[in-house]
């Protein structure tokens, strides 16, 4: 890979140890993926806030490499709400780690956003833009829906381009890493459920390859997100195309595997991970709610009596504040509404066995140890409240 002389300086410690460790791991990553030169990036997503995932060696990591961003750059959750605390009880040493690693961001000028989901309002994208984010179900949606160009980048990777404002130009960045290899054809119009069970079945069996879905004309913006982060959680997938509704679905590559996908497959992947078994928390959110999903529970439970497990649902701090009267319906009705954090990245273990949930990540994620040792019931919105509305 090729580095201008400005670059080369940076790689040699001129411009002193933070941007020269940042350099050298975008060196390192272009070397890998046989990139011939940096290219600048318009914006910087970083994945890896919670101290849960974090722990003692990457704050270890996050100070060697602290030096202000070249470019507007956002947060994903934290392991808990900072404003308005939970979702569950943590310790002092737990509370006195996370601001550590908050106050470390802050000091970069990174955005106090706290959210997988920037692009609804603090970072958004435009088609064609070249970006370096970190959080899997974030890349995969940029991508795929917006049209936006990022490598499936890691939290360290990410933060390193956010430092340098640049990124290696391979894989994604360029059209020939963004052609389709195989052709999904599914035969029944899928809801938001069925989509993130299409995800949850596709990962394992797509492993790297970028699919473009065919038979889902109709599919919406949620529904899309649901399937970006189940597809994204159990696959290392950066992007998928749904024939006729995103941007570049005609980036096909020649002689495709096709596959396809019956009702029989998608009721077989949602019975799989459900249970009759009433959950200990019903949680929504995963990836963190747009306003118009926070309006439509509201509608479901306004003025309905609640009973049976607690009600969690998970946004951003803008859309919170941007869907205050939903917020407040569902308040009134006895969920709660978090912002900064998430069902995965806080310790929902320290309170909760059993989890009820509408997110094919969550799903993946969420019984698994370290993460939330849940057992976990997942279904669609409906089911879900079938537990709570009297
Ligand atoms: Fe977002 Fe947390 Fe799910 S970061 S995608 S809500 S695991």
């Amino acid at each position: 890979m090729q580095l201008t002389r400005e670059e080369e300086r940076i790689f040699d410690g001129e411009r002193g140890e933070a941007p020269k460790i940042a350099i050298r791991l975008l060196y390192s990553l272009g070397e890998l993926g046989e990139a011939e030169k940096l290219i600048p990036v318009k914006s910087a997503h970083i994945s890896g806030v919670s101290y849960k995932n974090v722990g003692e060696g990457g704050i270890q990591f996050l100070k060697k490499i602290s030096h202000p961003v070249s470019v507007p750059t956002s947060l994903n959750p934290l392991g808990f709400d900072i404003n308005n605390g939970g979702p569950v009880e943590i310790d002092e040493i737990f509370r006195r780690k996370q601001m550590e690693i908050i106050e470390i961001y802050q000091k970069m000028g990174v955005m106090d956003s706290f959210t997988c989901t920037p692009y609804y309002y603090y970072n958004e994208p435009s088609f064609g833009d070249h970006i370096s984010w970190a959080e899997s179900s974030a890349i995969i949606y940029v991508n795929s829906i917006i049209g936006a160009r990022t490598n499936r980048e890691s939290g360290p990777s990410a933060l390193a381009a956010a430092v340098i404002g640049k990124t290696p130009d391979h894989g994604l960045h360029r059209d020939e890493g963004r052609k389709a290899s195989v052709v999904v054809n599914v035969e029944q119009q899928l809801d938001y459920t069925r989509f993130a069970a299409l995800g949850l079945f596709l990962g394992p069996k797509l492993n790297r390859n970028i699919p473009v879905v065919r038979g889902q004309r109709g599919a919406k913006g949620v529904e899309l997100k649901a399937f970006s982060a189940a597809l994204s959680a159990t696959s290392s997938i950066p992007m998928f195309h749904v024939d006729g509704v995103t941007k570049e679905s005609s980036l096909v590559s020649e002689s495709p595997e096709v596959i396809y996908v019956g009702k029989e497959e998608i009721e077989e992947t949602i019975g799989k991970n459900s249970t009759q078994q009433e959950p200990e928390l019903i949680a929504i959110g995963c990836p963190h709610l747009s306003s118009e999903e926070l309006d439509y529970i509201a509608g479901l439970v306004k003025g309905k009596k609640k009973v049976g497990p607690d009600l969690f649902l998970f946004t951003s701090r803008e859309v919170k504040a941007k869907a205050s009267d939903a917020v407040k319906t569902i308040e009134n009705f006895g969920g709660k509404v978090f912002s900064d954090t998430c069902m995965v990245v806080s310790p929902l273990s320290n309170s909760y066995r059993s989890t009820g949930t509408n997110s094919g990540k969550a799903t993946f994620y969420l019984p698994l140890k370290g993460y939330g040792n849940q057992r976990v019931a997942f279904m669609g919105i409906m089911d879900l409240l079938r537990w709570v509305i009297a």
